[in-house]
Formats: C-alpha cells, structure tokens, sequence
C-alpha cells in the first residue's frame, strides 16, 4: 500500500547565503524523499524561506534595502543554490505570504479560544536611540557573575551562566552603541504547560529518536514554561490582530510555514490541506531539522498544533551539525563554506555521496575531512562504482555493435545484488545512510571481482571467445545497473547519465528485479571523474576577506611609531566593482591611489552592491604583499569596521583626493 507522506526540512533563515550545513539537512531529507518516491510512495516535499524577525529587519537596514527586497534577493539564491545541488522540493516558499498569514492567525484565534493564550507585563532592554526592544543578543556588556567582558545578554560564554540582558554590566545595544533602559510592555504568551500530559505521551509514542526523547524527559523535569510570542514594533514579521503594534515572534509563524507552504502546494495541484492536517489525518508528516532546534520542533510545534485543532507529526528526525576538518564551521576561521564556494570546486553530487556515507540516524555531528572526502570520491565512486561500468561498456560496443548478451552468465549472483534491495531499502528509510552505502560498496568490490576473475581483456583477443566476453560485460553492467538504482536517491543526476548510458530508466525500486537483456546501450561517458585534492582544499583555502580576519592574530600589546609608519595608508577612490563568480564574499575593486591603480579584492559583498561603490573614496593599505588567489592577484587590502551590526568601509571626510597618506 503507497504511503502518503508529506516531508520537511527546516525553513534557512533568510539572512545570509546557503552553506554547507544547511546543505547537509536538506541532502539528508531530499535522499529520504527520492528513496520514498522510487519506494512506490505518494511522497511530498516541501520547504520555504524564514523570513521574519529582528537580524532580518536590521540587515535590511544596514543594506539601505526594504526588508521585502532583502528576503526577496536571499530567495533567490537560496532556490538557485538548493537545485543546484539537486534537491526536489515539490514547493519551495516563503514564510512571508498570505497562506501563511492567515494560518499563523488562524492558529492563534483557536490557542485563544482555547485558554492557552495569556498576557503579562515584560521588562527588556530598550534601545532609545533605535527606538526599538532589543533581542537577548543584541545586548552586550560584562557577565554579571564572572565580570567577563563583551558578553551577549543572554548567557556568558566564559562561566556558561544565563542572565536577563539587564543583569549585563555596563549593557551596550549592539544596534546603536548606545546604553539601552528598561523599559515595559504588554506581551502575550502560549501556556505550553497545559499541554505536558499530550506532550509527555507523543514523546514515548516513537516519533522522536530514542536521545531525544530523553533530552524531553529532562525538560519536563525543568517544568515547562510559557512562551513569549508576542514582540513590539518596529518588527518584520506578523501584525497580531487584537494587538495593534505587536507582532508574532517569528519562531510562532516559522513552522507555521510549512503548512502555508504545503497549502500553497494544494492550490496548484488539486490536492486537499485537511487530508494532511486535521486531527486524525491518515497521512504522515515527517520533519527533518538540526538539533539546535529540537526544542521549537519537539515541544512548541506539536503542542501549538494540538492547541489549535491539527494534527501532530508522526516523527521529527533531528540531525548533527556538520564540522569541516574537525571545526565548527565559522566565518573567523574560514571553514564557513558557502554553497557558491563549493560548487565553484566541486560538483555538487559528490558532496551528496560523501555525505550519504557519513551519515547515520543519530545526532552526532558529521565531519568533512577533505582527505577523506578526496578518497571516498576517489576509491569508491570512481574507483569502485563508475569503474565496473567504464571497464565492461568498451568490450559490448567493440564487435557486438552495443548489443547486450541475451542470457547472464551468473544469473545467481545476479539475484544476490537484486535481492539486496530489500535490506538497502530498508536502511534507506531507517536513514541508515551510512550503512546503505557500506553494503552498496560492499556489491561493487564484488562486481569488480567478478570481472576480475573472468578478464574479459584476454578473452577479447580470442576471436573465438566473443560471446564470452559479451556474457560477462553483459553480467557486468548489469551488476552496475544495480548499484546505480540503489544510489539513484543519493545520486540522482549521475544515475539519469547511467539510465541514459544503459537506456533504461529506472522508475521504482524494483525495476532491477528483471535484468537488461539482448537490448542495446549508448555510448559510454566517463560518469564520475577523480577528484583532485587541490580542489578540495580550495574550499578553505580562499583567504578571509581582508577585513574578516580573526582577530587572533592581533599585534602583541603596544607598537612603536616606526611600526606603524611602515604602514602605508592611502586614500584611494574605487573606479569599479565587480561580482566575483565562485566567491560571493568578495568584491573586486579597481582603485585609484591617485595616478596608480591597483586591483583589489575585498570581503564586503555582503554589505555592498558594486554599483553603490563606484566614486567613493577608501582607504587603501597600498604596501601589502600582493596575494595570488584563485581569482587574481590582490594588490592592496581595504579598510573597513565590522561587527556584529554589520561591516562598514573607513572612508576620510569629503574633500580628502586619492592618493593622500594617511597617518
Ligand atoms: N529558521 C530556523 C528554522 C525554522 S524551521 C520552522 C533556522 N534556520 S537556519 O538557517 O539557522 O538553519 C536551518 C537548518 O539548517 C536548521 O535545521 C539547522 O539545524 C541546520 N543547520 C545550520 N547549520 C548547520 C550545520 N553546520 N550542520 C547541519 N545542519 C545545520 O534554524
Ligand atoms: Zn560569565
């Protein structure tokens, strides 16, 4: 019986490029998908952008954009980035729409309805100056119990200790620099505590990994609190109806996201929103998320969707934080590798694949260690899997005109690889990814023995043996036809080349049952090519952005004034700005040092469209070693401060020329 299933991912914040740790969540959930789908099961896959709250606005503000232009830009890229690497949203949408609008207010008038909605008066932290509340986050002073200084407002990365933004010493807004008051106002607030008993029963009722599930237990013991849904204008995000000038907390309508993007898909498909999400739907909703936000997904979501008449989900599969040579991925560091930055090394399947052999079902992290990354792509794609085909397809073409034997050879072993398919797709809905792989690579070595052991090579030179060498390449791809079918979730673009190669597609997980016989193939291409370990350490390999270096390499305390007259500062005026493909931190700048011009590369992109550039006087480090990058040769290094409100070039008062010193 077809299951009908409806998947998730977790909605990316629509503030900043797509990297590869959003990439890793959404190449889990698309496998999943594709394998459900070739499984014979009505499957679905939708997702969208998060684009609501404070960083959005702000952001917004410091590109001098609206904030609909900046959601309306990262989507963009975020689409792009996402089929790039292959993933088959059946929708992808936004959480700013009037599907999700009218859900998220739908939601609220029955939490309401219900008594599960109630208001009190907070006190925050107020920006007088921004005229705004501000965010936990966006407050920094000194740790009010172990006086650690520049400390966000809501915990101490020094003593671990949490706080209210208030408690800080010395509290500075990060929005304005200024000392932000307390100040009062009405918020409203969901009751999640009326939901325990619910809650504490869908916890044991397997949905949730076994840790998490214990993780819960841990919870419930703390007591569950009310939640804070409500925030002050200025906000981008949801007006609350009987609350003039308060705004939804974007972790309310977030989720709520997947059920307007889902709706958005009903409308283009004929397909009915209450088969999925009434109370009692005999459809599955299966979410996939990162285990930072387990709490939102385990607790909020479930009880805010029984509160207001839905169904629960069936399962939430958290998964680990991917790491890039053993390290959190981190901008300072340079291991924050984007989905541009890796697509402009690699192709995008072989980060599936290697992902694919790392992953389990569990919430341990994943590292990509690009050794071996080098060798997974190397040894086993190519080595193993493309390999038994390239060796097999030469012989069928030369003398049988690209006709296949009529009749294997080993029909034996033949049914062991096509019987496999049980267990391997088992492991693939069990999100054994790692295992599946294994047992995948497991078949090629034998695939490959057998071709070894029959060396249709020689036999090939023997006139006589022709039929013998046809049989056992015949045999041989069709060992390869099998192990491509069980990848197609994992490598759907390379399996397309393979069914195209072979001529014959493979629509569901038992096509492999019947072998390929006495039918013709297409010329063989090369379908995976080594991959060359240079590339691979390009991924972080690309200097910082000279103005995002860490600040770890910071002078020792006090330097004399010949040191810093070896510096040679120069205003200079930017004559052009240019994207730079395959890097989207960076900006080449052409500037002028007043008669010299000197080609510049500079990590601003993120605050500065080219155009806007062009004219304006900066100041340039004009004696740095020129540094070859792969894009060119930077010749000078740009100043500019930056923080967490933004990144913002020095520039001198009006009047200052290019090529002054400054000093
Ligand atoms: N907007 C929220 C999710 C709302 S869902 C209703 C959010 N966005 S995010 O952009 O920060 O993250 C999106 C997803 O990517 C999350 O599931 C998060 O766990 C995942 N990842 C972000 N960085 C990651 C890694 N380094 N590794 C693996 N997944 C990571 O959270
Ligand atoms: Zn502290």
């Amino acid at each position: 019986m077809p299951r009908r299933i409806l998947v998730t991912s977790a909605l990316p914040y629509a503030n900043g490029p797509t990297h590869l740790g959003h990439m890793t969540e959404v190449v889990q959930c698309d496998i999943w998908v594709r394998y459900m789908k070739l499984a014979g099961h009505d499957c679905l896959y939708v997702c969208a952008d998060d684009t609501h709250g404070t960083p959005i606005m702000l952001k917004a503000q410091a590109e001098g954009i609206t904030p609909e232009q900046l959601i309306a830009q990262v989507g963009a890229e975020r689409r792009r980035d996402f089929a790039a690497f292959g993933i088959a949203f059946d929708n992808y949408y936004t959480t700013h729409s009037d599907e999700n609008r009218r859900l998220t207010v739908r939601m609220y008038q029955a939490l309401a309805a219900g008594g599960h909605i109630t208001r009190r008066a907070v006190r925050q932290a107020y920006d007088e100056k921004a005229g705004m509340f501000l965010p936990d986050r966006y407050v920094k002073g000194t740790c009010p119990i172990c006086r650690a200084p520049d400390q966000y407002g809501d915990s101490c990365e020094n003593c671990s200790g949490t706080y209210t933004p208030l408690d800080l010493i010395d509290p500075v807004s990060v929005v304005t620099g200024t000392r932000p008051v307390a100040r009062e106002s009405e918020h409203i607030f969901f009751r999640l505590g009326d939901f325990e008993p619910m809650l504490r029963q869908w916890t044991r009722s397997g949905a949730l990994q076994p840790e998490v599930a214990n993780k819960l237990d841990e919870w419930f013991e703390a007591g569950l609190r009310d939640w804070d849904i409500s925030r002050d204008a200025p906000y981008f995000g949801i007006e609350i109806p009987d609350a003039p000038g308060k705004y939804f907390y974007v972790w309310l309508d977030a989720p709520v996201g997947y059920m307007a993007s889902f709706e958005n898909l009903c409308a283009r498909r004929g397909l009915s929103f209450d088969d999925y999400w009434a109370p009692g739907s005999e459809a599955e909703l299966h979410h996939f998320i990162g285990k930072d936000i387990l709490y939102f997904h385990s607790l909020f979501w479930p009880a805010t969707l029984e509160g207001a008449g839905f169904r629960k989900p069936t399962a939430v599969h958290a998964h680990g934080f991917l790491t890039v040579n053993g390290e959190k991925m981190s901008k300072s560091r340079g291991t924050f590798v984007t989905a541009g930055r890796y697509l402009a090394a690699l192709p995008p399947e072989y980060f599936r694949y290697f992902l694919a052999a790392k992953l389990g079902p569990g919430l341990v992290d994943v590292d990509l260690n690009f050794e071996e990354f080098a060798t997974r792509i190397n040894a086993e794609l190519v080595g193993k899997l493309v390999n038994i085909a390239s060796r097999c397809a030469s012989f069928i073409h030369r003398g049988h005109g690209g006709r296949l034997a009529k009749a294997l050879p080993d029909p034996d072993l033949y049914r062991e690889f096509a019987d496999a398919r049980t267990g391997i797709g088992e492991a693939w809905e069990a999100l054994e990814y790692a295992a599946a792989v294994r047992e995948i690579m497991e078949l090629a070595d034998r695939a490959n023995l057998y071709i070894d052991r029959q060396k249709p090579w020689l036999a090939a030179k023997d006139p006589a043996r022709a039929a013998e060498v046809q049989a056992v390449c015949t045999q041989g791809l069709n060992l390869f036809r099998v192990l491509m079918a069980f990848l197609k979730p994992v490598l759907p673009a390379t399996a397309e080349r393979a069914e195209a190669f072979l001529r014959a597609p493979i629509n569901s997980w038992s096509d492999v049952a019947t072998p390929l016989l006495g039918t013709e193939i297409g010329e063989y291409l090369p379908l995976a090519t080594r991959v060359d370990a240079t590339a691979v350490s390009t991924l972080v390999e690309t200097p910082m952005a000279d103005t995002e270096k860490p600040a770890a390499s910071a002078p020792p305390a006090g330097i004399s004034a010949e040191e810093f007259a070896r510096l040679d500062l120069r205003v200079a005026r930017i004559e052009a700005a240019t994207l730079v493909e395959g890097a989207d931190r960076l900006l080449q700048l052409t500037v002028d040092l007043g008669g010299e011009r000197r080609t510049v590369f500079a990590g601003i992109r993120s605050a500065y469209e080219p155009a806007a550039l062009i004219g304006r006087h900066v100041v340039v480090v004009a004696n740095m070693k020129p540094r070859k990058l792969r894009f060119g040769t930077s010749e000078g290094m740009v100043l500019a401060a930056s923080g967490d409100a933004g990144l913002f070039l020095v520039a001198p008062d009006a009047g200052a020329t290019a090529g002054m010193k400054v000093s």
